[in-house]
């Protein structure tokens, strides 16, 4: 999708459709409203007469133009209440309107942001906003599908903005909320693709393949380094598997004078079925998106690539299958990882743990100054908060707040999760050093604080995204399937970083 600015005067705009955003409040037409509905023949304020509902959140009425002024359709867009907007629903306001005109074969799609900026939300923020949401709410899955019409597809949104002096700020703003937009839209394909296609190699391929775009140094480790390196834990998870395990480095450097490394880790299981400890089939095939940790981190690497901020960042992706076979690692079994410790194995499903453990200590070995993981990592995280929140646990107030604070700049929501050190007691073993499930309370504080216990005193925190990875219905910015969270939230974390 092309996007672009224009000053052209609103009804000399030639586009296929025109979207008109309408607060609840606007009793009157603004200006430039008003112009159009003149221009018209009245055709807005007679729907806004006869239909008030067209500006509750989310309504969407569609006006024929007949050669009156050059868009030939008006999309009417509920905007809801003004007191209650906020950046995420302008996103999924942008995203749910950008994809109807996407279903009624639109080609061409502008929209006026003039009314959405308030005091609250700046020009830069509601371009950014609408840009995301109109690239990622257009996103669509289409690899599998044989014999298909070609899908529709917008292939330009205008942006309508009357003042030329503001042309130059929004054409960058559009061009760093596209690269991000794609970023999320490439972590959504990593995620939706079976597992069948996206094995650990294909994620290494994928890997090799952004390294190229953007100059990232990268090394991908295979099963024989694993061995050297001492990396039992990811190992004894790969054993059940005749796909290659990988560990996948990329390595950013945007501030060379800095010796401060930020690894960002992403569990990349390509398919968890539990392994020996197996899974109920119902549903087992969602279990494809069990890498979406590690697609984030390889989204959030391909857009710092082309942002280039002046910040140092390791991506780090531990790859594998979980697979029951026998030749699997299997419960009772005592492991060993590349810290050292080890690890009595009460379930085989608990596997992200043990392959992110040795992730962790090898960002380290790798001169990482603080960590942040991201991991499907568990049902009970999913019970707690549900397809809505991510849920944090971390050792470290202050990474902690940069995190939750680049959450609520991009409008992706997270929440820390209470991590007193009593929860260590459950996963504690008699035999080893840990064990790899401390039962099925506070299961997702317990499994985050078993990463932690892999960190050796620097700042870290987890988030768990198996609640938030996918969704099962299309609604705003997000479609049906991979969500790409974390993307967002880590590239802005990222920019944060380098203004300090
Ligand atoms: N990948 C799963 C967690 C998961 C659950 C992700 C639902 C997405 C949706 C993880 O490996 C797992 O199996 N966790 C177990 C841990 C338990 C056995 C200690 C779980 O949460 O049931
Ligand atoms: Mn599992
Ligand atoms: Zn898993």
């Amino acid at each position: 999708m092309q996007i672009k600015v224009t000053t052209t005067p609103i009804t000399q705009v030639s586009c296929n459709t025109l979207i008109i955003n309408l607060f609840e409040e606007n009793i009157i037409l603004d200006k430039i409203t008003g112009m159009l509905d003149k221009a018209l023949g009245g055709h807005i304020s007679t729907l806004i007469a006869e239909q008030p509902d067209c500006k509750k959140y989310g309504e969407i009425s569609i006006i024929h133009t007949w050669g009156t002024i050059s868009a030939k359709h008006i999309m009417v867009l509920g905007m809801g209440k003004k007191a209650e907007l906020t950046v995420d629903k302008i996103c999924a306001l942008s995203g749910l309107a950008m994809r109807a005109a996407q279903k009624r074969h639109a080609k061409s799609v502008a929209t006026m942001i003039s009314g959405i900026t308030t005091e609250k939300y700046d020009l830069q923020t509601t371009i950014q906003a609408i840009v995301e949401g109109a690239i990622l709410g257009t996103y669509q899955f289409n690899y599998y599908k044989t014999n298909q019409p070609t899908p529709d597809r917008i292939e330009e949104l205008i942006i309508i903005e009357n003042k030329a002096e503001k042309k130059a700020i929004i054409t960058q703003v559009i061009e760093r909320a596209k690269i991000i937009g794609e970023s999320v839209n490439l972590a959504r394909d990593l995620v939706n693709h079976p597992s069948i296609y996206m094995t650990p190699t294909q994620m290494a391929i994928q890997a090799q393949s952004i390294a190229e775009q953007n100059n990232l140094e990268i090394l991908i480790l295979d099963r024989e380094d694993m061995e050297k390196e001492g990396m039992f834990a990811l190992l004894s998870v790969a054993k059940g598997s005749s796909q290659p395990p990988k560990m996948i480095v990329l390595k950013y450097i945007g501030n060379p004078s800095s010796h401060k490394f930020t690894a960002f880790v992403g569990k990349g299981v390509t398919f968890d079925s539990g392994g020996i400890s197996i899974k109920p089939s119902l549903n087992m095939g969602d279990m494809k998106g069990d890498m979406a940790g590690g697609a984030t981190i390889l989204a959030t690497m391909l857009g710092i690539g082309k942002l280039k901020p002046k910040v140092n960042i390791l991506g780090i992706i531990p790859c594998t299958e979980n697979m029951p076979s026998g030749h699997a690692y299997k419960p009772g079994d005592i492991i060993s990882s590349m810290s050292g410790k080890s690890i009595e194995i009460i379930t085989t499903d608990a596997e992200g743990r043990l392959i992110l453990a040795d992730a962790i200590t090898y960002a380290q070995q790798l001169g990482a100054t603080q960590i942040i993981d991201v991991a499907t990592l568990t049902g009970a995280c999913v019970v707690a908060l549900g397809n809505i929140t991510s849920g944090l646990v971390s050792n470290n107030k202050e990474l902690c707040s940069q995190v939750m604070a680049s959450a609520v700049q991009t409008g992706e929501k997270m929440w820390e999760l209470p991590n007193f050190p009593e929860y260590i007691e459950q996963i504690k073993s008699d035999i080893a050093d840990l064990k790899n499930s401390g039962g099925r309370m506070a299961g997702a504080i317990t499994a985050g604080l078993f990463i932690g216990q892999f960190v050796n005193d620097i700042p870290w925190v987890h988030i768990d995204i198996a609640g938030t990875s996918d969704i099962d219905k299309t609604s705003g910015y997000l479609v049906k399937g991979g969500t790409g969270v974390g993307v967002r939230t880590l590239i802005q974390l990222a920019e944060n970083m380098s203004t300090r």
